[in-house]
């Protein structure tokens, strides 16, 4: 067992031809598999239904990453009974046991990094850069868990009564339902997973259908690990399966990333006490984002226009922490319009398996989304780049797009678009600007690029966002520097890679005895 101090999981560097010959090699491996069938994971027995259901990759449609067995509710529920049976003996495990298998599997993964990062690259599209920022992302959640979890472990009342012996016990909540979402397949898949199962839980997980590779891939690194059976039990499918488990009697917890609207609905649906409910059922919900980047005269322009242009297209602008509005002063609007459409004008647009910077959008439906809502630009403002979608091998690739002379309160400056789309905003000055931002039902990410100490202070109490940045993007947070997540419909601010964060899979007990 490693208990040295947690540090972040390095980048790889792919501009070394080694790596990238590496990476490269990692991705004809993946290939030689595509197309292969995984099971579901129930009680520890491998499952399959008459069901079957692909994923693809986004690039090249054509092609199948993964065969996948949908579950229905006899699967559900055998998820759960077996969840629920494999908890009797799991919660009485020692939390170093339970840490152990966290930091065993991260060696493992990290063993593994490449091979990750090509099916990432093959799963949702992920350039090279962006899959090595998943599967370091994934291992700092299992290392920084495995020791918080050892933290809490140790946790004592803050005073012991006099006469008395006084414990303070994080004991698990029971079995829990975690729902992940595609865009970070890997690390936020495995980080609720594991983020429940080091605090003595066990869970049904249940990938989205657009990413369910990666998972099955996860579990099976899992058992590979040593995990017992029934402590991880691994269902696939769709919103189906997602109500069937959310919405049973034995689900103690659900951790949810994704969508507002349906975060929103397993949240009320949660509220409902259900026949033979012995608890009230508590939701972890990590939801979307319309994050600003507020930019005034007095910074460093150039800087700004990059941190923009990476913080609203790295990944397409498909991370809950992209920025979809920028929020720029009335006297450098001009210029810095110009500048940020010459810069997005030069990213490129291809096969992320080639390390091209801008891959396609997930899926078709999310193409025709971010389509529909380049119509919706064009009558609210004035397009300065992008535009259309791009034809490549059926791949679903869109140009960057970028509208300027938006209304804060239009309908591209308040709908999470979740694709590469951008809102620009002018600014009369930085009190117009805070209001601006702070206009949103969300609250997840922002930023600010100024060098004004005076607004940087005022940001950090006016700027209502759980992840706040200044003088950088706004993407990319970092396990245990930024622990992660929102505010209002953002979500529960429950906050990923933070040191609060098992908390919310654990109650405490508080035990005295008379001495
Ligand atoms: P989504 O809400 O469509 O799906 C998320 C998961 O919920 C999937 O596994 C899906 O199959 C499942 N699901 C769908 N309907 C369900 C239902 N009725 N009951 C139970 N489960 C159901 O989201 P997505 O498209 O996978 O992900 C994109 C969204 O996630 C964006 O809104 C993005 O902002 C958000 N997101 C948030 C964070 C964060 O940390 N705040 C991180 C990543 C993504
Ligand atoms: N944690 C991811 C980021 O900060 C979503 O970009």
């Amino acid at each position: 067992e490693d208990f040295t101090p947690f540090r972040n999981e390095p980048f790889t560097d792919f501009t070394t031809a080694e790596n990238k010959n590496a990476m490269q090699e990692a991705l004809g491996v993946a290939r030689s598999a595509l197309g292969q069938s995984y099971d579901l994971y129930i009680g520890g027995r491998p499952e399959r239904t008459a069901k079957k259901f692909h994923s693809v990759n986004p690039a090249r449609p054509a092609e199948i990453v993964g065969t996948h067995f949908e579950a229905g509710p006899e699967e559900a529920q055998a998820a759960i009974d077996a969840a629920q049976l494999a908890f009797a003996t799991w919660k009485h495990t020692t939390v170093s046991d339970r840490a152990g298998l966290l930091l065993k599997a991260a060696s493992m993964i990290r063993e593994r990094h490449l091979d990750f990062c090509a099916w990432l690259t093959l799963e949702v599209g992920k350039n090279f850069a962006e899959a090595d920022a998943d599967v370091g992302e994934c291992i700092d959640f299992l290392e920084f868990y495995a020791r918080e979890a050892l933290k809490l472990d140790a946790a004592t009342t803050p005073i012991q009564f006099p006469g008395e012996r006084n414990l303070l016990r994080y004991v698990p909540l029971g079995v829990g339902a975690v729902i992940p979402p595609w865009n970070f397949p890997f690390a936020i898949m495995a980080g609720m997973t594991c983020a429940a199962i080091v605090t003595g839980n066990t869970v049904v997980l249940k990938p989205s259908p657009d990413a369910p590779t990666i998972a099955a891939r996860f579990v099976e690194l899992m058992i590979e690990a040593g995990l017992p059976d029934g402590v991880i039990n691994l269902v696939q499918g769709g919103p189906d399966v997602g109500r069937a488990i959310t919405e049973n009697a034995a689900i103690r917890f659900i951790a949810f990333t994704g969508s507002k609207k349906v975060g929103l609905e397993i949240h009320a649906n949660a509220a409902k006490t259900l026949p033979g409910q012995r608890f009230i059922r508590r939701t972890i919900l990590e939801l979307g984002g319309k994050d600003a980047i507020i930019v005034e005269a007095d910074c460093d322009i150039d800087a700004a226009v990059e941190g923009v242009a990476t913080s609203a297209f790295g990944f397409n602008g498909q991370k809950c922490s992209a920025c979809s509005r920028v929020i720029v002063e009335d006297s450098i609007y001009d210029v810095f319009c110009d500048r940020l459409a010459a810069r997005v004008s030069k990213f490129e647009v291809g096969d992320p398996a080639e390390n091209v910077y801008l891959g396609p959008v997930i899926n078709e439906v999310a193409k025709k989304r971010v389509l529909d809502y380049i119509e919706i630009g064009k009558t609210e403002g004035r397009l300065i780049a992008g535009g259309n979608a791009i034809d490549k091998e059926g791949g679903y690739y869109l140009e960057p797009t970028i509208f300027a002379d938006i209304a804060p309160t239009s309908r591209i400056a308040q709908e999470e678009v979740f694709g590469p789309l951008l809102a620009v905003i002018r600014s009369k000055g930085f009190d117009d600007a805070l209001a601006i931002a702070n206009d949103t039902e969300y609250g997840l990410t922002g930023a600010l690029y100024t060098n004004s100490r005076e607004k940087l202070a005022r940001a950090r109490d006016e700027f209502h966002v759980g992840n706040l940045y200044f003088n950088r993007k706004c993407t990319g947070a970092m396990v245990g520097a930024h622990p992660f997540g929102g505010f209002n419909l953002s979500g529960t601010d429950s906050k990923a890679g933070g040191p609060d964060y098992l908390l919310l899979f654990t109650q405490a007990k508080s035990v005295a005895e008379k001495i």
